[in-house]
């Protein structure tokens, strides 16, 4: 038995993963904001979707240059991610902040985040209007990942987490492994 709820209720599919997207303005200036409504769509090119609200400082930034960095969290990060997604760079430089440090990427002027699991670099191939928010299609053209966490086929996680968004102040981790028989 079931009960109906909204058909606006999002949160039925969360909790979802959140990462940090890194954006760089025209003339050099970072932002990061969380986003939890991303997720891959193709893969040879690997492409990547990410919905961007249009009011979002990152989605000026990500207009202008057409790059950005997907930065992978994992527990620790909980917190952080929380707070860059309740004020906005156009108020405060969060970099500075938050201490935050840019580690440098290969392929695009926009860096990644000292710290995190690992960070994709990425251009927008295309983007369609969805709603207030832009859905921007982003090709993947470098992933760095930490060396001791990843392996063959992903993240090991019995040696770490990744942070999932689900609803305000809610976090959850990946936790358990389940291996189906053949
Ligand atoms: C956990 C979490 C996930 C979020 N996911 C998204 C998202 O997928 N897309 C989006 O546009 N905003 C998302 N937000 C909201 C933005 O992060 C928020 O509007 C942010 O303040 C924008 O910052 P900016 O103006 O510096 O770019 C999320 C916020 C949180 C806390």
């Amino acid at each position: 038995m079931y009960v109906e709820i909204s058909a606006n209720d999002y949160h039925v599919l969360h909790p979802r993963p959140v990462y940090l997207i890194v954006s760089r303005s025209r003339e050099g200036r970072l932002n990061v904001m969380p986003a939890s409504w991303v997720s891959p769509v193709y893969d040879d090119p690997f492409l990547i979707a990410i919905s961007v609200w249009s009011g979002s400082l990152t989605h000026d930034y990500i207009s202008e240059t057409g790059e950005l960095t997907v930065n992978i969290l994992s527990e620790k990060h909980a917190e952080l991610a929380y707070k860059l997604g309740t004020e906005s760079g156009r108020d405060v430089d969060k970099f500075k902040k938050y201490g935050l440090k840019p580690y440098p990427s290969k392929t695009i002027l926009t860096p990644g985040l000292e710290g995190v699991l690992g960070f994709i670099e990425c251009v927008v191939k295309d983007k369609l209007p969805v709603g207030e928010s832009t859905l921007f299609i982003c090709e993947s053209k470098a992933i760095h990942v930490a060396k001791d966490f990843y392996e063959k086929y992903g993240w090991n996680l019995s040696k770490t987490s990744l942070l999932l968004h689900g609803a305000g102040k809610s976090f959850t981790v990946t936790g358990r492994l389940i291996r189906v028989p053949k």
